[in-house]
């Protein structure tokens, strides 16, 4: 166990994770002491395949909301808690789904990919889909007859434009967190530590993402790092990528990309999630994730065209 935890209340989520037969799910920017508690830490595309693949009774999904609802779309059956209800995220909030609807109307040849980061209500209307991890290939994948229409993140999908060659249509939405990084700290950053690379988040704007050696999903980052020879390695992308970084690759140094105006590389929504919240939501099955039949149903096949595209190599 991690010194750092207060070791009692990691107990008593050990003991009620058995009681309750449940599995905890966290992504990697959850703070240390609940990665270090979680039994799966990983990216939004690794979550949803443990959440699809779990036969846990409750799932305890430590992330933010959209990342729960998917795990409870995937499993209906199942209970699906989550420490903070109001754990939420810049881009789900970009994109209401009475917008898009209306914005689909405008051209019946729209085929819409939808980014994980994203309402329920908004993965209902979508065709597809797509996580960091897997973008570029659902976005290849995609009907060559279509037009696409790419929601919500418009760094990622300009990301995924200039990696495809496919032109999309972006909905004008965007991490508060990703696009904090400047081409000028980045450049400062990269001066000051010039045998380093750079690392950093398609949720990036483009201004950093061309200062990066590798562009990629947060559990890429880990195996990016893993295979590299540097010792240190500069990270543009939530601060609490570089607990699950030093875990993986112990021996190395990793470097937060420092923002122009603040060091604000820290997810609010991310960091509503503590161990006593994580406790709670166990000990009382709540707050739980609830959906109506419908968005179960209608949520679904996105979803699972995305699972079954990425399970193919
Ligand atoms: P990943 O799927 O790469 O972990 O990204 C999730 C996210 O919310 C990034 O801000
Ligand atoms: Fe949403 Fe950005 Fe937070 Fe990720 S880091 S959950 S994209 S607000």
């Amino acid at each position: 166990m991690n010194a750092t935890q207060p070791s009692s209340l990691v107990s008593e989520i050990r003991a009620l994770k058995e009681k309750r037969r449940a599995v905890i799910l966290a992504h990697n920017y959850q703070i240390p002491e609940i990665q270090d508690v979680a039994d799966y830490v990983g990216d939004s595309l690794g979550l949803a395949q443990q959440a699809a693949a779990t036969d846990a009774e409750v799932i305890a999904f430590c992330g933010v909301h959209f990342m729960a609802e998917t795990a409870k779309i995937l499993n209906p059956n199942k209970v699906v808690v989550l420490p903070d209800r109001d754990a939420g995220c810049s881009l789900e909030e970009s994109c209401p789904a009475q917008k898009l609807a209306d914005l689909q109307r405008t051209n019946p040849r729209f085929y819409t990919i939808a980014y994980i980061n994203c309402s329920a209500e908004v993965k209902a209307l979508a065709d597809v889909i797509c996580t960091s991890g897997n973008a570029t290939r659902i976005v290849k994948a995609a009907p060559p007859d279509r037009d696409i229409l790419f929601v919500p993140d418009e760094n990622l999908g300009s990301w995924v434009v200039e990696q495809t060659g496919r032109p999309m249509t972006l909905w004008k939405g965007n991490c508060y967190v990703h696009v904090e990084w400047t081409h000028a700290a980045i450049t400062r950053i990269r001066a000051q530590y010039p045998n380093a690379p750079l690392v950093a988040h398609p949720e990036c704007t483009r201004a950093v993402r061309v200062l990066a050696d590798e562009v990629c999903s947060t559990e890429k980052m880990v195996g990016y790092c893993r295979s590299s020879p540097a010792d240190a390695i500069i990270i543009a992308t939530e601060a609490g990528m570089l607990h699950r970084l030093q875990r993986e690759c112990p021996g190395k140094t990793f470097i937060p990309a420092p923002t122009d105006r603040c060091a604000c590389n820290e997810c609010k929504f991310m960091k509503m999630n503590t161990l006593e919240k994580l406790h709670d939501c166990l000990l009382h099955l709540s707050p739980q994730v609830e959906l109506s039949p419908e968005l179960l149903a209608r949520g679904r096949a996105p979803i699972e065209r995305m699972l079954k595209l990425s399970a193919l190599d």
